[in-house]
């Protein structure tokens, strides 16, 4: 194992076995020193023994302790099921041996361990999944195994297993969850379950095949041999299960196994068929089996009975083979014939012998179909076909036939992508999934709870991978391990720069794991790639990562390459294995360290020019682990935080670049930007802001800031914001214009334009909002240009020009909907808000669908919008008289969760809408008292709060509250001017003011409006 690059040690999913003989203490003093030496070294013989036949290593014996490791140093895809059949061999063995004087505890556990070099008298697996086995043990009564809960699982159905419980153990708080061992049921965890249903699918063509054999068999009356080969899950079983439920009734049929280890495995195949073929159970006695082969009896060494007696074994051999051509022969006397060989590439040599005279000398049409992988394949010259992965489109209906309802795109596609067409690894995937709790069924659709979730290698699927890159030679495992650090694919040139050689990609491909897509090499199977690093220790992972980054940066160095170079550079350092992949290397690590920061702030920057704001985050988090007291990398994440509208990250990360911040101008900006951001992007507050908190940050802001400079000029926008101060907003306008920056004196125009829309002066609020449209071509960041867009929207709405508002949303639309999941939502909001405000409400409906998606997609942001577009939707629906889906719409907008603390003057117009529709006048007024004072807070919304507002007072009779309301916007030419002409006609009854009304909406083509005036006018008279 040891080796040049890749480090002695590796790190191995395996089954460790404790076993401890109780009472030896006391017997040992009973007894003369001799005769006990010689008891404990039958002892230590027999438990060798046992666990050799299993496939197991010896780690150490201890006093009369055993301990055995299955899995390690080679990768064993049953380690679990080979462990647990130790221990019941054990036990027995002891019994036979001792005679019940004394007695095994055992106990069993499986887990992740580093397996280094073995050294005497020391263990060579270490982990704490030894430790818990050891634990195990002592917990275990004398006789008894108990089982840790990862072998459990691994071992699924193979073994009884007692009910679940826990055993208390040193060193962990909450126990160990464990179960006691029964008996073996089978040799190999049987594959699907899980609870999970299974669909056949797909397979037409090699059905045909086998259909096509089998007929050729019946022409040429005599056997034949067929070999389907096909990857480990692929389904290759479950091919032959298919193939035999469509066989004609009259066909005979047997089947046998070969196993991967265990006593008499020699001939386990054909141990099936007999058993089958004269109606023997697993345990029957040796007599009965004699009775029932009664004048054959050689056939019971098939059984591993020791039945030969005084012939010479090639002899015996001989017989045994003639008996199998009879039997097999009977086999195929009535028409076909099908003897289906499991797993060949497990065979003895001698079963392989009985199979070839079985086929040249036994007669009539028998069709030997074996099945195997592609690792060992003997009978070359036999008809053979390939399994071939399955296809996506096949593997969801898989997906779909084993959960019974179906499962989200999202998801599907995570299970698809992880099982690249294996059957197997797609339901171990599925029901990794489902066991840890990370699938969850909404409205009878199962969906991913968190999309980012790491979905990993389930143990089984590991087990079965890492056996197969166990079976490569020492050179191509190393090879392979060292391209997986690479990734799922590599260059020769960089393997060969990190390894001295790509000599190996030859056997690599040749054995299946990678292919070459010039100028690449790519690993087959993602998962491969993720076994084959999971088995590196950390220790070379973070060298290898060192020497490939390094070659890379000395390669090319171009910014293209800053997402790899940051991500190989990163790995290389990350701070819980630098110092034991670096120990005495501090200036190689500092170096590296240094490379690492360097190229993961630039890969940052670039991430953010794409307004990929997630990954920009990934690395800055990454560069914030490694230099967690660097203040401007806080400060970046602050920043990013901000643009993707998640207060609750951003603000953190602003007070930690804060306290790592000297000086006073610096301060001034920090503070200045944190005050800026928080109070513009009211959006990203799940919860109202602490306003004693955000005072003080303007507070120090506007004490730390030199006068007249643009930290300055920013506080002062935040200030206008945060209390609606109209003042600071023509000072920061003041400011902003002779300093230049067309960000800050964008930002000043809206506060400028905010304040006089808070005041209804909607004209004035327009002008400032259309102003900022002059800066456009001096813009660059699309934050920047999409907010001026989603302002000018509602501002052009609110004085009056409609069709400019739907225009300016729509632009708004394209700029900002790319930009990330969250300023999707807006640019969905903002037309909602416009459309909504037009009563088009069929255009509403038509996005329903966008909006259900784009807020499915932004649940990491708590952003307002994703409940109140749910509520512009559920608005539409009613007026539309679709009621169940409206109210459908408004439980989910309802179900976002921004009903606590303050967020009334968002949300509560829409549903006071929908009560007016529905005549629930009490909820209207509840809703009114609640947070009616507000509604005109939030602009952007605040036109619809408005007019709705007007309806409601009239609805409820409250005609001088109404009167006051809408004397207030009876602005000319303003959108809200004929809602409060139409308020005013109705309290007063004054029906000249409702027909202004219907002509002023008329003029402004707010034709549902008109309609729905006349039609009160009509109603009234
Ligand atoms: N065509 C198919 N349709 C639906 N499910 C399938 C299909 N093929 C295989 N599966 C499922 O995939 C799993 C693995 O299949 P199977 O046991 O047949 O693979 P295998 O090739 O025999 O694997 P191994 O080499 O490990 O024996 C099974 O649980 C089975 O239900
Ligand atoms: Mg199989």
């Amino acid at each position: 194992m040891a080796s040049t690059y890749t480090g002695s040690v590796e790190r191995k999913l395996a089954t460790i076995l404790f076993a401890d003989l109780v009472g030896s203490t006391e017997l040992g003093a009973s007894m003369d020193p001799e005769h006990a030496r010689d008891l404990l070294d039958r002892f230590y013989d027999a438990m060798a023994a046992e666990i050799a036949l299993g496939g197991g290593t010896v780690e150490k014996f201890i006093g009369d302790a055993v301990v055995a490791v299955f899995g390690a140093p080679a990768a064993q895809e049953d380690h679990a099921e080979r462990a647990l059949q130790v221990a019941l061999w054990m036990q027995e063995r002891l019994h036979e041996l001792l005679g019940g004087r004394l007695s095994l505890r055992i106990g069993v556990n499986s887990g992740e361990v580093a397996v280094g070099r073995p050294r005497e008298g020391s263990s060579f697996a270490t982990g704490d999944a030894v430790n818990v086995a050891a634990r195990l043990e002592q917990a275990a009564e004398p006789g008894h195994t108990l089982v840790g809960e990862r072998t459990a699982a691994l071992v699924g159905d193979a073994f009884e297993l007692g009910v679940p419980r826990t055993i208390e153990a040193k060193g962990k708080p909450g126990g160990v969850a464990c179960r006691e061992l029964g008996r073996m049921r089978a040799a190999r965890r049987p594959r699907g379950g899980h609870g999970l249903e299974t669909t056949f699918v797909g397979r037409r063509r090699e059905l045909g095949w086998l259909e096509d054999v089998a007929a050729r068999t019946r022409a040429d009356g005599r056997p034949r041999l067929a070999r389907l080969i096909g990857e480990a899950g692929v389904g290759k079983t479950s091919l032959v299960r298919e193939f035999r439920a469509r066989l004609p009734a009259e066909a005979a049929f047997r089947l046998g196994r070969c196993l991967s280890y265990g006593r008499s495995v020699t001939y386990s195949a054909l141990a099936d068929v007999l058993r089958e073929e004269v109606g023997l159970g697993p345990d029957d006695p040796a007599e009965d089996i004699l009775e029932r082969l009664a004048g054959r009896e050689i056939l019971a060494l098939t059984l591993g009975l020791d039945v030969g007696g005084d012939l010479e074994p090639r002899t015996a051999m001989l017989r045994l083979q003639d008996e199998w051509v009879r039997l097999i022969s009977r086999l195929g006397s009535e028409g076909l014939g099908v003897l289906v060989i499991e797993d060949l590439h497990w065979a003895a040599g001698p079963l392989v012998e009985v199979l070839e005279r079985v086929l040249s000398d036994a007669e009539g049409p028998v069709l030997v179909l074996g099945t195997t992988r592609p690792d060992g394949a003997p009978f070359p010259e036999a008809d053979t076909l390939r399994l071939e992965p399955l296809g996506d489109e096949e593997v969801a209906g898989l997906i779909a036939g084993a959960l019974g309802s179906p499962l989200d795109s999202c998801a599907l596609d995570v299970v698809i992508r992880h099982a690249e067409g294996n059957p197997f690894f797609a339901e171990e995937v599925l029901a990794d999934l489902l066991d840890r709790g990370l699938l969850e069924r909404r409205h009878g659709v199962w969906c991913l709870g968190d999309t980012a979730v790491d979905v990993g290698v389930p143990d089984s699927v590991r087990g079965v991978l890492a056996a197969r890159i166990d079976l490569l030679p020492a050179e191509a495992k190393e090879a392979l391990q060292a391209a997986s650090v690479i990734g799922r694919s590599f260059t020769p040139r960089g393997l060969a720069a990190i390894t001295g050689s790509s000599a190996e990609v030859r056997t690599l491909v040749e054995r299946g794991f990678v292919r070459p897509a010039q100028p690449r090499v790519v690993f087959k199977h993602a998962l491969t790639r993720d076994v084959a690093y999971a088995g590196l220790a950390r220790a070379s992972r973070a060298h290898l990562h060192a020497a490939f980054a390094r070659w890379l940066e000395g390669d090319d160095a171009k910014d293209r390459r800053a997402g790899t170079l940051a991500y190989h550079y990163s790995e290389a350092v990350a701070p819980d294995i630098a110092e034991l992949a670096w120990r005495d290397m501090n200036a190689e690590l500092a170096q590296l360290s240094e490379a690492a920061l360097h190229w993961l702030r630039r890969a940052a920057e670039l991430s953010l020019a794409h307004f990929d704001l997630d990954d920009a985050l990934a690395h800055l988090h990454r560069a914030a682990d490694l230099a967690p007291d660097d203040a401007d990398v806080w400060h970046a994440i602050g920043r990013v935080n901000a643009l993707k509208f998640d207060g609750e990250a951003m603000w953190p990360a602003m007070e930690r670049a804060l306290q790592l911040t000297e000086g006073r101008a610096a301060l001034a900006e920090l503070y200045a930007e944190l005050t800026f951001e928080s109070t513009m992007r009211g959006g990203m507050w799940k919860r109202p802001l602490d306003h004693g908190l955000v005072e003080s940050w303007l507070a120090r802001a506007l004490e730390l800031a030199d006068a007249g400079g643009a930290a300055h000029a920013r506080a002062l926008v935040a200030r206008s914001l945060w209390e609606d101060d109209a003042e600071a907003a023509e000072q920061a306008v003041a400011l902003s214009e002779p300093l230049g920056d067309p960000v800050l004196q964008s930002y000043a125009y809206w506060a400028r334009s905010g304040a006089a829309f808070i005041a209804f002066d909607f004209h004035e609020a327009d002008r400032w909002a259309q102003r900022r449209f002059d800066l456009l071509d001096r813009l660059t960041d699309p934050d920047k240009v999409a907010h001026i867009h989603y302002y000018g929207a509602t501002a052009a709405l609110a004085a009056g020009r409609p069709e400019d508002a739907v225009t300016l949303v729509h632009d708004h639309d394209v700029v900002a909907s790319r930009l990330s999941p969250h300023h999707e939502v807006h640019a969905l909001g903002v037309i909602l808000y416009v459309q909504e405000a037009l009563g088009r409400w069929d255009e509403v409906r038509r996005l329903q669908r966008r909006v259900e998606r784009a807020v499915a997609a932004n649940q990491g942001t708590p952003c307002v919008l994703n409940a109140r577009t749910l509520f512009s939707c559920a608005v539409a629906c009613g007026e539309l008289g679709l009621d169940a889906e409206s109210h459908r719409l408004e439980d989910a907008a309802v179900a976002q969760g921004f009903h606590e603390g303050g967020m009334g003057f968002w949300l509560d117009p829409p549903p006071a809408h929908l009560a007016l529709l529905r005549g629930d006048l009490p909820r209207v007024a509840a809703l009114l008292e609640s947070s009616g004072a507000t509604w005109h807070l939030s602009t952007d919304g605040s036109l619809y709060a408005l007019a709705t507002k007007l309806e409601a007072l009239v609805a409820l009779g409250r005609t001088s509250e109404a009167e006051e309301a809408a004397a207030a916007l009876l602005q000319p030419g303003t959108y809200l001017e004929p809602f409060a002409l139409r308020t005013l006609g109705v309290v007063r009854s004054d029906r000249a003011l409702t027909e202004r009304a219907v002509e002023r909406f008329d003029t402004m083509g707010l034709a549902w409006h008109a309609g729905e005036t006349r039609a009160l006018r009509v109603a009234r008279t």
